[in-house]
């Protein structure tokens, strides 16, 4: 399954699951299954609808304005006030209010886990979308044959593809026999094309694998492993050789290599090129650890 495609099916699952959260918050359960005290007056109402009794209420400021206009007309008089006792306090009934606390702590709940799950989705997808857009995880075209050739021999040897974390070097055409033998299938087209495309990571304990112009090999700073031009481990305490990308040459002649395919490096003793040091080591001297 390609990279793109666990990016739709992650991006897919995520918004499925960010509606379904949503949908459960917004809909209230109580609806049906209300619990709750009715408030006194309420309580009274209801009683008073029951049996058909009337409860006397207070006069209206409407009550008033209609007194004051009938006794202005000269047909009645003023009602007196007549004062009566303040009204017990009655806490708001919670159904009124609409949300109970019960309420807004799970949908407080339920919306931090629905803003936490999307800055996690939102995360997964950042560090997957430059696998799905052509860096490292994802096929890489390098360039013309010819080109990559010549910005070898420009670079004395060696051509390093930073967005591919990736040393290119060229294969030996008499050497190709013994490179099929020696490496997986996935291998031979590049090594065909006469290329070899190397993972910059020591395969001993991960530091990046810097080239050595003057021996003409890797050698790794941290702890001294050495590999030839073919990452073909030659000294240092390395379990094997560099690991590498398959490539291919496309039909236009560009060398395009797979850094979503790691292939793991050949085991020690593999040497397919001969290839010895050209001049001195950076870094100590060759066949120090079981080389
Ligand atoms: S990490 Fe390269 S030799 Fe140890």
């Amino acid at each position: 399954m390609s990279t793109y495609t666990i990016v739709v099916i992650v991006a897919i699952a995520l918004v499925a699951l960010a509606a379904i959260l949503l949908l459960g918050t917004a809909r209230r359960r109580d609806r049906d299954l209300a619990v709750g005290q009715l408030s006194r007056e309420t309580q009274k109402r209801d009683a008073d609808a029951r049996t058909g009794a009337k409860t006397p209420q207070p006069p209206s400021g409407r009550d008033y304005e209609n007194a004051v206009a009938l006794a202005r007309s000269g047909k009645a008089e003023i009602e007196p006030v007549v004062a009566k006792a303040p009204v017990a306090y009655v806490p708001p009934d919670a159904e009124t209010l609409g949300v109970t606390r019960r309420q807004f702590l799970n949908r407080s709940i339920v919306g931090f886990m629905v803003m936490s799950l999307s800055g996690f989705g939102a995360a997964v997808i950042a560090y997957l979308w430059p696998s799905a857009s052509g860096g490292f995880g994802a096929q890489i075209t390098i360039g013309a044959a010819t080109d990559v050739r010549a910005r070898i021999k420009a670079n004395n040897g060696f051509l390093y593809v930073p967005e591919g974390r990736a040393w290119v070097t060229e294969y030996p055409t008499t050497a190709v026999p013994k490179g099929q033998a020696a490496y997986p299938a996935v291998l031979h087209p590049i090594l065909q094309a006469g290329f070899t495309a190397l993972w910059q990571t020591c395969p001993h304990l991960g530091c990046r694998v810097p080239e050595c112009k003057t021996s003409q090999w890797f050698e790794c700073p941290c702890h001294g492993s050495q590999y030839n031009r073919n990452g073909e481990k030659k000294g240092g305490p390395a379990p094997r050789g560099m690991d590498r990308f398959p490539g291919i040459l496309d039909p236009k002649g560009n060398l395009v290599i797979n850094t979503g395919q790691i292939i793991q490096g050949p085991p020690i003793g593999t040497n397919t090129t001969g290839q010895e040091a050209e001049g001195p080591h950076c870094i100590g001297s060759a066949g120090g650890h079981g080389a």
